[in-house]
C-alpha cells in the first residue's frame, strides 16, 4: 500500500515536471522561475534515490537537458546481446557446471576453467570496428535490435576511434559496459538517483555535447560478430583488447574450480565498497571458446556463462494479510503482505509465499513475524516464522477453495513428469472467462518477450480493462484512440506514440506469435521449437482444424504435457475466436527456414544408444547447428539412424525394413568432416 502512494506521489510530481518542461521549452512561457524548477527536479530524484522501484520514463534522471531522444535509428545486431541466467550459492554453481558436463557427456579429465568478472552495473553496448574504425555503436535494446547511439558513444574517452594493429580483426563487435565512477557521480549527484540512471539518461541524450559533458567509462569483456579474430579463450581476448587500447576490468581472474570461485566471490564481495564503480556480482564464463561453442545457448542466455549475484539481503517484518493472486494460467499465488522494510536500500511491502504447499509447510499465518529475504531481482519470500512471537489467538490460514476472482473451482493438476499433483493450485476457468486471469494473459500478451509494445505496461493494460478499451488481444489493434486521447494522463502525442507501437507490432514472427498466445507449458524455447517445425500460423491452426495433434508428437523437445496443453487451448471457444480475429488483423510472418548452408542441409537423423564422448543435447546442436533435423520416431521421412552403445534393436530392425541408412558414430562423425 504505501508503494503505492509512494508511486502515486512520484507520478504527480513527473506529471508536474513534464507541465514545466513543455511551458518552458516548447511554449517558450515558463511557468515557474528556475529555482522552483529545480526544487521539483531534485524532490524526484531524490525520490528515485530514496526508493529504488521508482522510474519513469519523463524523469530529470533521463534528460540532462531536456528531450531524452526516443527517436535514435533501430539497427539489429548481427550477433544477438544475450543476457545471463544467475546464480546465488555456491549450490547453484555446482549446479551450473554439472549441467555444462553433462552436457559435454562427462568427458574423462575435462576441468573446466572460467574467466571471473565483476559484473559492472552499467549500460551494455556493442561497438562494431571495420577495418580497424569505429563504425557504428549500439543499445543492448531487446537483444536482436539496438539503438544507433554511435556518436554519444564516440565521446567516451576509453573507446578508441581507430586501431591499427595487425592483430586486430577484420571486423568485430567489441561489446562492454558504460558507467560512471562513483567518485564522478559524486560530483553530478544532485541530477540523478544512482550513476547506473546517469550512464543511462546520458547515452540516450539527442544531442551528443550532451553526453560529452558526463565523464561515462567504457570497460570491455567480450564480442558479437568477428571476422579474422584469433584467439582461443576469454582469458587470451581480454588480454587482446588490453593490446589495442581497451579497458578491462582489473579484477578479472581465470580461476580452475567451483572452490576457488566461492573464494575470488567472497573476497571481492568485502571489497565492493572500496571500488570505484558498482558491481552486483561475478559474471563466469567458461574460458574456453572451443568448449564455448559446442554449449551454445539456451533461449536467450549462454549455457557457458553465469551472473553470480552478491548477497542476499534479508529483514525482520510482520504479516498484516495474505492476499490471493491470479496469474495468467489461473495459478493462485499467495502474497504476504508486510509491513514495509527497507531491504538492501529497497522498501519492501509484498513476499510471495509462492503456493499453498508453502504456506502449510511453514505454517505461515497472518499476523507472524517473519524473516523476509530479497536476493538480485527475485521477489522477497518468506524464509521462516518466528514461533516465539506468535499471538496466541493466530489461527491457520485457509487457503480458498474457490477462485477469489470469479469464483471458479480451483484444482490442482496432475504433472506428467513428477507423476504427482502440482503443489499449485489453479482457477478452473477457462482463460479469458475469469477477469483476473483475462487481464494477465494481456500484459502477457504486450510484454517485452511477447508483441513487446513500446509504451504499452501492465498499469496501461489494468487502465484500459477498467474502462472496457481491451477484453481480448485483438482489441489491442483496434484501440478507440479518440476515447483514449481524452482520458486523464493522454494527449495527442502520446495516443500518436502509441498508435505508433501498435502499428508496428501488427507484422510478427511466429515464434512470438505463439508465445504471446499464453499458452501454458509454451515459453519462449517451446514456441521457438513449434515455430521451427511447423513454420506457420496457418499449419498451427488446422492442427486443430484436422483434430491432428499427431503431427507434435514428432517434434524433438514437445512432450507429452505441451501437446494436452496445446490440445486443451484448441478445446476452447474464446481461444479460437481470439485466434480467428487475430489472423485478421496481424501479418504472421512465416518462420524463416533454418540455416541451409550446411552440410547436412534437408537431412533427418534419430540416434539410438549411448553415444561416446557426446551427449544427446551436443549431437543434437550439432545436427542443428549443420542445418540438418532430427525426428523422434523411425519413419520413413528417417534418413539416418545413428547407432550408438547399446541401442533399441526395434528402432534397428524397423529402419532396416524402411531401407534407412544405419551408421555408428564415427561415420556420422565422418559426415561432418
Ligand atoms: S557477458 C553472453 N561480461 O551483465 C554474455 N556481461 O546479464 C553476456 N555485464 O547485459 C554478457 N559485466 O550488461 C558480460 N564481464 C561481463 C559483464 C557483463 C557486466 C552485464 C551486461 C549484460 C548483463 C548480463
Amino acid at each position: 500500500m504505501i508503494d503505492e502512494r509512494i508511486n502515486q506521489k512520484y507520478l504527480n510530481k513527473i506529471k508536474l515536471f513534464q507541465k514545466y518542461n513543455k511551458h518552458y521549452y516548447n511554449l517558450n512561457k515558463p511557468l515557474v522561475d528556475d529555482n522552483e524548477f529545480d526544487k521539483l527536479k531534485l524532490e524526484i530524484i531524490n525520490l528515485e534515490k530514496q526508493y529504488k522501484f521508482l522510474s519513469h520514463k519523463d524523469s530529470p534522471s533521463y534528460s540532462v537537458g531536456f528531450k531524452p531522444s526516443k527517436i535514435f535509428k533501430k539497427i539489429k545486431h548481427k550477433t544477438a546481446m544475450l543476457s545471463l541466467g544467475n546464480a546465488f550459492s555456491e549450490e547453484d554453481l555446482i549446479n551450473f557446471e554439472k549441467k555444462i558436463l553433462n552436457f559435454l557427456n562427462n568427458e574423462v579429465g575435462l576441468n573446466i576453467e572460467y574467466s571471473a568478472e565483476p559484473k559492472i552495473d552499467g549500460i551494455s553496448a556493442s561497438l562494431l570496428f571495420k577495418g580497424g574504425k569505429f563504425i557504428t555503436g549500439l543499445s543492448r535494446g531487446d537483444g536482436k535490435e539496438g539503438e544507433d547511439i554511435t556518436e554519444n558513444l564516440k565521446t567516451i574517452k576509453d573507446i578508441p576511434h581507430e586501431i591499427k594493429l595487425k592483430s586486430f580483426p577484420e571486423e568485430i563487435d567489441i561489446r562492454g559496459e558504460v558507467f560512471i565512477q562513483n567518485s564522478d557521480f559524486k560530483n553530478l549527484s544532485n541530477k540523478f538517483a544512482n550513476p547506473r540512471n546517469a550512464a543511462s539518461g546520458s547515452l540516450r541524450q539527442k544531442d551528443a555535447k550532451e553526453t560529452q559533458k558526463i565523464p561515462l567509462k567504457f570497460i570491455a569483456y567480450t564480442f558479437g560478430y568477428e571476422k579474422g579474430l584469433e584467439v582461443s579463450t576469454q582469458e587470451g581476448y581480454l588480454k587482446k583488447l588490453k593490446e589495442w587500447g581497451f579497458k578491462t576490468n582489473p579484477l578479472n581472474k581465470t580461476i580452475g574450480s567451483i572452490k576457488d570461485l566461492m573464494k575470488n566471490y567472497n573476497e571481492v564481495e568485502k571489497k565492493r565498497d572500496q571500488i570505484d564503480f558498482d558491481i552486483d556480482g561475478i559474471v563466469y564464463k567458461v574460458n574456453d571458446f572451443g568448449l564455448q561453442k559446442r554449449l551454445g545457448n539456451v533461449a536467450n542466455a549462454p549455457r557457458w556463462a553465469i551472473a553470480h549475484k552478491f548477497s542476499a539481503n534479508s529483514s525482520v517484518s510482520k504479516i498484516e494479510n495474505i492476499e490471493i493472486q491470479i496469474g495468467r494460467t489461473g495459478a493462485l499465488t499467495p502474497v504476504a503482505k508486510i509491513k514495509p522494510v527497507k531491504i538492501g536500500g529497497v522498501v519492501v511491502s509484498n513476499a510471495t509465499l509462492h503456493n499453498e504447499e508453502e504456506i502449510n509447510r511453514k505454517d505461515i499465518r497472518i499476523g507472524d513475524t517473519v524473516l523476509i529475504e530479497r536476493a538480485g531481482d527475485v521477489i522477497p519470500h518468506v524464509i521462516s516464522v518466528d514461533l516465539k512471537l506468535r499471538d496466541k489467538n493466530s489461527k491457520k490460514f485457509n487457503f480458498p477453495k474457490n477462485c477469489p476472482s470469479c469464483g471458479s473451482k480451483t484444482v490442482k493438476d496432475f504433472n506428467f513428469t513428477t507423476k504427482k499433483k502440482d503443489a499449485v493450485r489453479r482457477c478452473s476457468s477457462d482463460g479469458y472467462e475469469c477477469e483476473k486471469m483475462a487481464i494477465e494473459k494481456l500484459k502477457h500478451f504486450v510484454s517485452k518477450e511477447a508483441f513487446n509494445i513500446d509504451g504499452f505496461g501492465k498499469k496501461i493494460v489494468e487502465n484500459f480493462w477498467n474502462l472496457n478499451l481491451i477484453k481480448f488481444p485483438q482489441d489491442i489493434f483496434k484501440l478507440d484512440y479518440v476515447k483514449i486521447e481524452k482520458l486523464e494522463g493522454w494527449g495527442k502525442q502520446s495516443v500518436s506514440n502509441l498508435k505508433y507501437s501498435i502499428n508496428q507490432k501488427k507484422i510478427i514472427s511466429f515464434e512470438k506469435f505463439i508465445y504471446a498466445l499464453g499458452i501454458r507449458h509454451i515459453g519462449l524455447e517451446n514456441a521457438k521449437i513449434i515455430s521451427k517445425n511447423l513454420k506457420s500460423l496457418r499449419n498451427f491452426i488446422s492442427l486443430s482444424k484436422k483434430n491432428n495433434f499427431d503431427n507434435l508428437i514428432n517434434i524433438d523437445g514437445i512432450g507429452e504435457t505441451q501437446i494436452s496443453s496445446i490440445k486443451n487451448f484448441f478445446k476452447n471457444d474464446t481461444n479460437l475466436f481470439v485466434l480467428q480475429n487475430l489472423e485478421k488483423i496481424l501479418t504472421v510472418k512465416n518462420a524463416e527456414n533454418q540455416k541451409t548452408d550446411g552440410i547436412l542441409n534437408n537431412k533427418t537423423f534419430m540416434f539410438t544408444g549411448k553415444l561416446s564422448n557426446m551427449s544427446r543435447s551436443e549431437a543434437k546442436s550439432l545436427i542443428e547447428q549443420n542445418s540438418g533435423s532430427i525426428v523422434s520416431n523411425v519413419t520413413k521421412k528417417l534418413d539416418y539412424l545413428i547407432v550408438g552403445e547399446k541401442p533399441t534393436n526395434r528402432k534397428i530392425d524397423v529402419a532396416r525394413t524402411l531401407k534407412i541408412k544405419i551408421l555408428d558414430q564415427s561415420s556420422w562423425l565422418k559426415m561432418l568432416k
